[in-house]
């Protein structure tokens, strides 16, 4: 079965074209970043607007490129939470649109289980469950136990800023640009990454919550200048190097994840790891994450860069296997936010310690 994807809940206007639930059949992705660069971050208007532009070549490249019509699709999938919902409502508006006019049937899916899933879309083999699932996005960052594709219980996650927020404030700071994960990145190739060890934002060792807000607010009591009543103003001090700071700051985020992830495995007795979502793209946490899983017995499953970042590849792949496990959604969709996942608590390990 084909399945039609359309990712809209940010600022990429994506369709793709996926062939029972794993081979991708074609691609695209329209980017608005050049539209949000000037504001350091995306704005929600501007984000529903570009997507009403793009929406209709989007999809109609995505069936051309893979060799098909409507008439070939058995399945239309499109991301309904969560969201910036102006953004999300023009890819669900067009997917409904999509489906009452020709009945082919519709599934909603959740963008983060979609992120769960995007490691399978390229690799040979399914997954082995259980596994943890760790997402980790503009958005988000979230550990998960799945033992399905569509059985996920959510261990932890952060309290405040998600990763790739903290990338993208630390990044705006620093003058780096947006989106701030890359341009960290880069930056931090020629800096120091020992010189500001900035302490590691663990919380409880044992629990798999993170917070980020406070190694944001670290990087700019250490290194930016301060006015007399000690707040931190918008130029680094003298003799700090952008490239230094960055280094630092990118460090204690990968160690914080490598951590977790680490906590994760031994703490749920589970040898096997996959991850996703736009900072799985970063180059130190992929060797970092391999490096532990070879040191500690667990096996990590990268996923590709093009498919950590949003995508409608993903939203295909997950609205497939929703379609078989519960059958269509009724229309209308409802884009309100709403868990797909069980939580800990509910079903805690004997020992906490593993
Ligand atoms: O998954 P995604 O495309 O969108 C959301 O669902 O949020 O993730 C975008 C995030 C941005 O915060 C961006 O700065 C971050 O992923 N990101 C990175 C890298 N590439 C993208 N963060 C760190 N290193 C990277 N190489
Ligand atoms: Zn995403």
């Amino acid at each position: 079965m084909l399945t039609l994807g359309i990712e809209t809940s940010c600022d990429e206007t994506a369709a793709a074209v996926v062939e029972g639930g794993r081979t991708i059949r074609s691609s695209i992705i329209a980017s608005q970043v050049q539209r949000h660069g000037a504001w350091k971050g995306v704005v929600p208007e501007i984000a529903a607007r570009e997507h009403v532009k793009a929406i209709l070549p989007v999809v109609t490249k995505a069936l051309t490129d893979a060799g098909v019509t409507l008439a070939d699709i058995g399945l239309l999938a499109v991301t309904r939470e969560p969201g910036l919902v102006g953004a999300l409502l023009i890819g669900v508006a067009a997917a409904e649109a999509l489906s009452c006019a020709t009945s082919i049937p519709i599934v909603g899916v959740n963008h983060i289980e979609a992120h769960i899933g995007a490691p399978w879309l390229a690799a040979g083999d399914p997954p082995e469950y259980p596994l943890i699932s760790l997402v980790v996005s503009g958005g988000h960052t979230h550990f998960f136990l799945s033992s399905s594709a569509c059985d996920h219980l959510l261990l932890g996650a952060t309290l405040d800023d998600a990763a790739g927020e903290a990338f993208d404030k630390v990044a705006a700071a620093l003058g780096l640009g947006y989106p701030g994960g890359p341009a960290v990145e880069r930056a931090a190739k020629s800096g120091d990454a020992a010189l500001y060890p900035f302490k590691r934002p663990l919380l409880d060792p044992n629990g798999l919550d993170v917070s980020f807000s406070g190694l944001k607010t670290a990087v700019r009591y250490r290194c930016f200048e301060q006015d007399p009543d000690g707040r931190p103003l918008p130029q680094l001090r003298p003799g700090v190097r952008v490239e230094d700071v960055a280094a630092s700051f990118q460090a204690a985020v990968v160690d914080t994840l490598v951590t977790k992830s680490s906590v994760a495995c031994r703490r749920w007795k589970t040898p096997r790891l996959a991850i996703g979502g736009g900072v799985a793209c970063n180059g130190p946490l992929r060797d970092a994450l391999v490096a532990r899983g070879a040191k500690e017995g667990f096996r990590v499953y990268l996923t590709p860069p093009s498919l950590c970042t949003d995508n409608a590849a993903m939203v295909a792949s997950q609205g497939y296997f929703r379609f078989m496990a519960q059958g269509p959604d009724a229309l209308p969709l409802v884009t309100a936010p709403r868990a797909v996942w069980r939580r800990e608590a509910a079903v805690a390990p004997s020992s906490p310690q593993g």
